[in-house]
Parts: C-alpha cells; sequence; structure tokens
C-alpha cells in the first residue's frame, strides 16, 4: 500500500478537495489517500459546503471526509505528503523529527510541468470562482502524481 497525504491550514476547503480528486485516478486495492489540517478549527466537520458542491459538479463525493488535525504519526503512516501552500509546507516541517520526514513533504503544485504558481489559493474568504479555481489546480497536480505513481 502506498500512502499519500493531502495538507492544508483547515481541512475543510483544498486538502479534502484534493484526496477526493487524486482517490478517483487511483485504485483503492493500493492507494491509501487521505487528508489533515494543520490547524484545528475544524475537527470534526464536514467539508465547507462549496467544496463539496465543485466536487459534486464532477462527480466525486467528498462527504464522507470530517476534518482532522495533522500530528506528527503522521510522517510515519505516510509515504508522501502534498501541502497545498507554503505557509502549511512550514507549519509542517516545524513538526519534523528528522531528514526522512522532510524529505516526505512537497509542495503540491510542484507536481506541475509549468511550475510558475507555488500555492494553490486559500478559497475559504472568496466566491465559488475560487473553488473553481482550486479543483482545475489540484485535478492537473493529480493527473501528474498518478501517471507518476501507476
Ligand atoms: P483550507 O481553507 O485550509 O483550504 O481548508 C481554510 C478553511 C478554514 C480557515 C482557513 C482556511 N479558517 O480560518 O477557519
Amino acid at each position: 500500500m502506498i500512502n499519500i497525504l493531502m495538507v492544508c491550514l483547515g481541512n475543510i476547503c483544498r486538502s479534502p478537495l484534493a484526496e477526493g480528486i487524486l482517490k478517483s485516478k487511483l485504485p483503492k486495492t493500493l492507494f491509501f489517500v487521505d487528508s489533515a489540517g494543520t490547524s484545528n478549527y475544524h475537527i470534526g466537520e464536514l467539508p465547507d459546503i462549496r467544496s463539496i458542491a465543485i466536487a459534486k459538479k464532477y462527480n466525486i463525493d467528498i462527504t464522507n471526509q470530517r476534518g482532522r488535525q495533522f500530528v506528527v504519526s503522521d510522517f510515519d503512516t505516510f509515504d508522501y505528503i502534498y501541502v497545498m501552500d507554503t505557509s502549511n509546507l512550514q507549519n509542517i516541517v516545524k513538526l519534523a523529527r528528522n531528514s526522512d520526514d522532510i524529505s516526505k513533504v512537497k509542495l503540491i503544485l510542484k507536481e506541475l510541468s509549468d511550475f510558475t504558481i507555488c500555492d494553490v489559493p486559500d478559497p475559504y474568504y472568496g466566491g465559488d470562482h475560487g473553488f473553481q479555481n482550486v479543483f482545475e489546480l489540484l485535478e492537473l497536480a493529480s493527473n501528474t502524481i498518478a501517471h507518476k505513481l501507476l
């Protein structure tokens, strides 16, 4: 089994989408995909209603997900830890115990061949257009990740 973790701040907007999109591209028998937030703001909550809606538009159901906070043992559980932005990266690297932990962590948009933006923009305080943009970025990055791993 290959274990992949998607990380953002709240684990209600971006990383639940990243989890749902990548899961839809990989066989469940070989890959475990999960998500977490660096904060404790939304533990136990459903994804944001706008993330649920944009996923549903593309036939992906993320309503089984509940918010959780990243824990240090996630470095042991997961082979790849994809963070949505540079702030998430800093927060996760602070929790790393050694260089092995750090080597697992990567900005998800670094997977794009034309890596011009580093951060999946935080859509929480914006409108629906932000969620469409996030979905499209994560769809592109997930295609590359799935292509590499399959
Ligand atoms: P996410 O978005 O990190 O993509 O889940 C956010 C969700 C909640 C908050 C910030 C960002 N918040 O401040 O509550």
